[in-house]
């Protein structure tokens, strides 16, 4: 056997390296036996070349081939070769060369394969998800992972440039309620008591502040109990940021670089500074505070014709401080069916609308202006109808769809409405890249289920100091010094500068119905920590697998995160969460609080 050479990578081989000895390593991709020859594709990490064997060259290396299967594992060494002109394989960037090893080691056989690579995107993702090992050498997951690790290395590159420390903060912590269900772990040596997993590092990063730090990021792992789906997952993680003695400006212009770079290494031109839309506006004018600006379909206010009009419905909606507002859909008068507009009415009704209505300015036989609707003629005049058409921009040819109700559920309705037409028409230009800020946010919304206001952000979220005298008396009224960025429709961060001074931190508190003695419990060590010199502060954080997935092109956040959970939160490869023995149970002093089955309801009492 010839001396071990130290080993090359597939794609590292290209023209130069013809008449080079190599080494490689890796996996049997394919295998072809002509008779005489046999053919592999060895695969490794960046990609695959093709070996070959003869056994009137090398006997010895013609039979370990023969032997060879599917995801055998491997190591060869010998002299790179053009491959004869007709045998180049357009497809393989290595496709004009191969190799006759001079020796290889079979260093591992493969078992039966559950699936084969190149048929994993067809197969069902929870088998997927269960063979994750094999899931993950596929090219495409390793070039997500690959994609992962660059984006974080820049983001920490040009942190760290800027004089930023990375710090971590525990997994072991308090539980507070920040909008999710807290994951709960029983603490042994404390028995009864709890700790729970952090759903961000919220009240560390603010104390980090306290403490003098100035500029802390951390690549942080969050928990959330919360119901998946394709963009969230229980366990993900964040890029956390926080800065002392800045404003939002200072945030805005630190956060807009280094994403700007960070996308850049995903192939994505971001030019920065980025647009920025007051929370009303993305709300009027797209009925979401994360729209997708990749198309128009820009909601228009009909408001001020319903008023006057006679029609009952729209003027008790005016009447009420309603809304009556609606879509234009460019060209479609014709084109869209009953059966579609009922689809499309039925799915309003899911976000609380009593109805959809609609308009199409079509034209007759001879080109002149015809006008269908869905019973709105009845009670709208022509003139009405005309201005309807001017109000909602609709020209001959338009379909405008009407949507009536409070402002929550016109944009609400609106708003889903915008996006589920543009998916089904296909009007979304897939070329284009929105990224922007959202600024501006009220500080609280009314919680119709719990009766009270609640922080629409977070409760350490600073008020516009000019809307502070409104916090008790019209809470509605404040606006929060909160931003969110938005690419393509995807909420990618948020942040707000903070509350540092304790009065207005128990303020937001009680505001929100925090108690002072709740408030002592829950956040006592913040509140202290506020009364000790606390700078102006405020942070972001984003979001890295949302961020990792657009720039991968991936349909779930799933496919950028190594080991997963599925939509119900399990773990497919491990079989996470399994059951505990009792003793496991009896040390932590912790009942089986689920009789047996999963699904009995009957809950025990913790001893
Ligand atoms: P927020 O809760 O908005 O803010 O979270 C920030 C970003 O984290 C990502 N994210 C998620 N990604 C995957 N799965 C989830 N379940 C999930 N939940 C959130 C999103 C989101 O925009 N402490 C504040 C930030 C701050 O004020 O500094 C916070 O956590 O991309």
């Amino acid at each position: 056997m010839n001396k071990k050479i130290p080993r090359s990578y597939c794609e590292q081989i290209n023209s130069q390296s013809v008449g080079q000895q190599v080494r490689l390593c890796g996996w049997v991709h394919v295998r072809r036996d002509l008779g005489g020859l046999v053919f592999i594709e060895l695969r490794d990490h960046t990609g695959r070349i093709q070996l070959a064997a003869d056994p009137k060259r090398n006997p010895a290396v013609h039979d370990v081939f023969l032997s060879l299967r599917s995801e055998y594992v491997i190591a060869a060494q010998g002299i790179v070769q053009k491959r004869p002109a007709d045998s180049v394989n357009a497809n393989l960037k290595t496709g004009e060369l191969e190799i006759y090893p001079e020796t290889v080691e079979l260093l591992n056989t493969c078992q039966n394969l559950p699936f084969q690579l190149d048929e994993a995107a067809q197969v069902d993702e929870s088998f997927r998800l269960k063979y994750r090992y094999l899931d993950l050498r596929r090219p495409e997951m390793q070039a997500n992972f690959r994609l992962r690790h660059k984006v974080i290395a820049t983001i920490r590159e040009h942190l760290n440039a800027q004089n930023f420390t990375e710090i971590e903060t525990p997994i072991l912590t308090k539980a507070t309620p920040e909008g999710a269900r807290d994951f709960l772990v029983p603490s042994r040596l404390n028995a009864g008591l709890w700790y729970a997993l952090p759903q961000s590092p919220q009240l560390f990063k603010q104390t980090l502040m306290i403490s003098g730090f100035d500029r802390y990021y951390q690549i942080a792992r969050c928990f959330r109990d919360e119901d998946l789906r394709a963009d969230r997952q229980p366990e993900f993680t964040q890029i956390d940021i926080e800065m002392s003695f800045i404003e939002e400006e200072d945030i805005l212009s630190t956060t807009e670089s280094w994403l700007a770079a960070a996308f850049k290494c995903g192939g994505v031109d971001i030019p920065i500074p980025l647009p920025r839309y007051t929370f009303k506006e993305v709300m009027d004018r797209f009925g979401s505070d994360k729209p997708d600006m990749r198309f128009d379909l820009e909601i228009k206010d009909l408001t001020k014709l319903a008023a006057k009009c006679q029609f009952k419905v729209f003027q008790e909606v005016a009447a009420s401080g309603g809304f009556v507002r609606g879509i234009t859909l460019p060209g479609k008068a014709n084109d869209v069916s009953r059966r579609t507009l009922d689809e499309w009415r039925d799915f309003v009704k899911l976000s609380g609308a009593q109805g959809l209505m609609w308009v199409a300015y079509g034209q007759d036989v001879d080109g002149k202006p015809q006008i269908r609707s869905a019973g709105l003629d009845k009670y709208l005049s022509a003139e009405e109808m005309c201005e309807l058409q001017t109000l909602a921009g609709a020209k001959t040819g338009d379909l405008v769809l009407v949507v009536a109700g409070t402002y929550s559920v016109v944009c609400q309705a609106l708003g889903r409405l915008r996006l589920k037409v543009a998916e089904e028409l296909n009007l979304i230009d897939h070329s284009k890249n929105k990224m922007f800020w959202v600024l501006d946010f009220p500080m609280f919304e009314y919680d119709k289920e719990e009766k009270k206001y609640v922080a629409m952000h977070h409760p350490f979220t600073a008020p516009r100091p000019e809307d502070l005298p409104l916090l008790e008396t019209e809470p509605e009224k404040v606006r929060a010094r909160a931003y969110d960025v938005v690419f393509n429709g995807v909420e990618l961060g948020s942040g707000s500068i903070r509350i540092h001074d304790q009065e207005t931190q128990s303020r937001v508190f009680n505001r929100i119905g925090i108690d002072q003695q709740a408030a002592k419990e829950k956040f006592g060590f913040l509140l202290d920590a506020l009364a000790t010199g606390a700078p102006p502060h405020g942070g972001i954080a984003l979001g890295i697998d949302r961020i990792v997935m657009l720039l991968a092109g991936a349909k779930s956040i799933r496919d950028v995160i190594a080991f997963p959970k599925t939509q119900s939160g399990t773990c497919l490869l491990t079989d996470a969460p399994s059951k505990v023995s009792p003793q496991q149970l009896a040390e932590l002093k912790v009942g089986s609080l689920v009789k047996e089955k999963q699904e009995s309801k009957e809950i025990q009492k913790v001893p």
